[in-house]
């Protein structure tokens, strides 16, 4: 399983991983990243789709400031 969420501390709206996984990261009204399931509130709790593992690597992979959290676990933020 994957989980995964965004560290908005070091976030710079960069805006990257929105347009590589949109059906993971959408952004907040200051343009800061998140995750998009809207259950998960960026917690790192929600169980990411298989199908989405690609869009998830590339964009953790493509953050320039590397604030894409991934674990194989619940982050439980
Ligand atoms: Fe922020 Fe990185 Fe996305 S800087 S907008 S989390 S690609």
């Amino acid at each position: 399983a994957k989980f995964t969420y965004v560290d908005k501390d070091t976030c710079i709206a960069c805006g990257a991983c929105g347009a590589t996984a949109p059906d993971i990261y959408d952004y907040d009204d200051e343009g800061l990243a998140e995750v998009i399931f809207k259950a998960d509130g960026n917690h790192g709790n929600t169980e990411i789709p298989e199908d989405l593992y690609d869009d998830l690597q590339d964009a953790s992979d493509g953050c320039p400031t590397d604030s894409i959290k991934v674990a194989d676990s619940p982050f439980n933020m």
